[in-house]
């Protein structure tokens, strides 16, 4: 393909990459990731890349969310379903009220490396390396621990693997079942006004299930009423390891990154010439692009060209993220340069990066009524623009933590520090998440076009 190859990233200035002392043992787990089984299937992204082209169509959702950044601390069994859970009860408050399929991307099994402010970070007289992920270094604030280690690169993998072969399992083997829809709800959640309205779809949908059965219609009849499709992304920041993890598909000689089905680039990385978008062009996998108050139309759209020059449709996810007071301002105007050029985009919008602030109790924090703000003016410019706002993009967790402040448990800045867990940004909790999964789904009942859309995808 186009004078790409797997390592041609590497004559193009690169930002946000981690140095290695050791380049020598960098090499060798690099090697070794190599030989090391794909994590996903070729086909598995195609698949995705199809169902994406139904959402540029407006015919469907996609619900993209997860951790800022995976660690290895948080690593286990329990906190994969509780996240999976909560994913499963979103789909179903949008795939009820809109009638139409969402589409679950998780920001998981994968997602380690994070772009940082600045290279150092200083606790009084001592500066050490930022942080930079736990594939790259660990959180603690010690010389041992800041130093990049590649080691950490296959141990990401591994659990990425183990993590991705849960989730299989319970996509595909009873847990996502309709009818089990009552064991989604997570014990902490259970009295808010999100559980309640949860639950009162959990009865509309039980009766309908009772009338479908009634009629034949049941989830042995068809299998989807007891499976999901649920795919994986992250920020394909790290290129030596999505180097190592880039494979030729055997039964179509295309490339794949077969770390995840969807990778994005990062609003730090996007740079027209810069490596990260070198690498994302020459992979099949669909990619996003993160477009915050920095990015210029014109060049959205020249990074388009350049990854999808024959215009596929599902291919490219623009990920919005301006800002709850800076919408107006900016996605108006990236809307129309789009437009202007035709190219096929998926609009989705992520209300959380534009978001974060430090609280008055010194936490890096985000106002959950920003967020929500966020969310509406996106799905109020798509309105008036005639476009459609097909996604979220969220970091969220299925744990009870206190790291976004507001919401239905109105949380303050005081109750921060009590369950403050996140490795890097703050991730809205069950109830939060669920709470904008059905302010979302108010917006896409208001909004008539998505009625248009479903009634077209139904016939
Ligand atoms: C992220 O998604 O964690 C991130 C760093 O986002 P952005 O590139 O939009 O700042
Ligand atoms: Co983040």
């Amino acid at each position: 393909m186009k004078n790409w190859k797997t390592n041609s990233w590497r004559k193009y200035p690169v930002k946000h990459l981690p140095e290695y002392q050791d380049k020598k043992e960098l090499d060798q787990v690099l090697n070794k990731i190599k030989t090391f089984p794909p994590l996903v299937f070729a086909e598995e992204t195609r698949h995705l890349k199809k169902q994406l082209s139904d959402v540029s169509d407006g015919k469907a959702f996609l619900l993209q969310g997860g951790d800022c950044a995976e660690s290895f601390a948080e690593f286990n069994p329990d906190n994969i379903r509780d996240y999976f859970k909560v994913i499963l009860q979103m789909s179903l408050v949008l795939t009820y009220s809109a009638s139409l399929p969402v589409i679950k991307l998780g920001r998981i099994a994968g997602q380690f490396a994070k772009p940082r402010s600045a290279p150092t970070e200083k606790q009084g007289d001592k500066e050490l390396p930022s942080y930079l992920g736990d594939n790259v270094n660990g959180i603690e604030f010690s010389e041992k621990a800041r130093k990049h280690d590649p080691k950490r690169l296959f141990k990401a993998y591994s659990q990425s693997a183990a993590t991705l072969n849960l989730l299989r399992a319970f996509s595909h083997g009873g847990f996502a079942d309709l009818k089990k829809v009552h064991l989604w709800n997570l014990g902490y959640i259970k009295k808010s006004p999100q559980a309640k309205k949860f639950k009162e779809l959990e009865d509309k949908i039980a009766g309908a299930l009772a009338f479908m059965d009634a009629c034949g219609i049941n989830s042995e009849f068809n299998r989807r009423l007891k499976t999901v499709n649920f795919w994986t992304s992250h920020e394909a920041l790290h290129l030596p390891f999505e180097e190592s993890m880039t494979r030729i598909d055997s039964t179509t000689g295309e490339y794949h990154a077969t770390s995840a089905h969807f990778v994005w680039i990062g609003d730090r990385t996007r740079q027209l010439d810069g490596g990260h978008v070198e690498f994302c062009r020459g992979i099949e996998n669909p990619i996003g692009i993160k477009c915050g108050p920095t990015s210029k139309p014109e060049e959205i759209v020249k990074i388009c060209n350049l990854i999808n020059p024959t215009n596929e449709k599902g291919k490219i996810t623009l990920i919005s993220r301006f800002g709850h007071d800076n919408v107006g301002k900016f996605l108006p105007k990236l809307i129309r340069g789009i437009k202007k050029e035709g190219v096929n985009v998926i609009w989705s919008c992520d209300p959380m990066h534009g978001n974060t602030i430090q609280s008055t109790t010194g936490f890096k924090t985000r106002r959950f009524n920003n967020v929500l703000k966020e969310v509406k003016d996106v799905f109020s410019v798509h309105q008036s623009e005639g476009s459609y706002a097909g996604g979220l993009h969220i970091e969220m967790t299925g744990q009870n933590v206190t790291e976004c402040t507001g919401g239905a448990k109105n949380i303050q800045d005081q109750d921060l520090s009590s369950r403050y867990h996140t490795h890097c940004d703050p991730r809205l909790n069950a109830d939060q998440a669920l709470e904008l999964a059905f302010l979302i789904s108010d917006e896409i009942k208001k909004n008539s076009s998505y009625s248009k859309n479903a009634i077209q995808a139904a016939s």
